[in-house]
């Protein structure tokens, strides 16, 4: 049953376990988030992304799917990249970003808290810079996620760049019945 927490900063200096990056197909960086995170990775991260199997010719992490890398020089010791839907105001949006929300907390479980005793994952908003999404509506989509099974994560923090974000985030998690714990129904539903 995870601690949920809404915070405002830079999710590559967060001390968590693993810090979910909004990447695009081909995990080759990029700016935003990405950009950010693989600063403050170093090099290395980027090797390590070239390593990570094509799918496809220039896919290695298709929308909606996560990939797993060490942190590097990050204080995080795991990347867990994934891959938003760049918005167009279609149904398959919701359920792309879903997905990769779904993706990032699910591969976190299996591969890292099974595996590692991992606890903690921080998460940025994937998709609501570069590719489009709104807000309010990316925020709504990311509590559906945390609020659809027990996850075994113990704390699950999403780390916004702005107030903007922050507020739309911090709404969202009020709104899905903040205090009851994930796994059941949010009030109201
Ligand atoms: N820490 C936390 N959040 C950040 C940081 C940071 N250091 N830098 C940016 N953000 C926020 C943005 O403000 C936005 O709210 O991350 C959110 C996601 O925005 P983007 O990074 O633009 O990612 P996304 O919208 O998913 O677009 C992905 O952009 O950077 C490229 O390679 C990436 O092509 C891909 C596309």
């Amino acid at each position: 049953m995870p601690k949920i927490e809404i915070a405002k900063g830079d999710i590559t200096r967060e001390t968590v376990d693993a810090i979910v990056n909004a990447a695009n197909e081909t995990l080759l960086g990029g700016g935003g988030v990405d950009g950010a995170i693989h600063r403050a990775a170093g090099p290395r991260l980027l090797e390590a992304c070239r390593a990570l199997p094509e799918v496809r010719p220039g896919v290695r992490c298709p929308t909606g799917e996560a990939r797993l890398t060490p942190g590097f020089e990050l204080s995080a010791r795991w990347i867990i990249h994934t891959v938003g839907p760049r918005y167009r105001g279609r149904p398959d949006d919701a359920r792309l970003l879903a997905s990769a929300f779904r993706s990032s907390l699910a591969l976190f479980e299996r591969e890292l808290v099974a595996v590692h005793g991992a606890r903690s994952i921080a998460l940025p908003a994937v998709s609501c810079g570069v590719y489009g999404y709104p807000l309010d509506e990316a925020a709504r989509i990311a509590m559906d996620v945390l609020y659809e099974r027990a996850w075994n994560v113990e704390t699950v923090r999403f780390v916004l760049f702005n107030d903007e974000t922050w507020r739309a985030f911090e709404r969202a998690f009020s709104a899905a019945g903040a205090g009851d714990a994930p796994g059941t129904a949010p009030r109201g539903t």
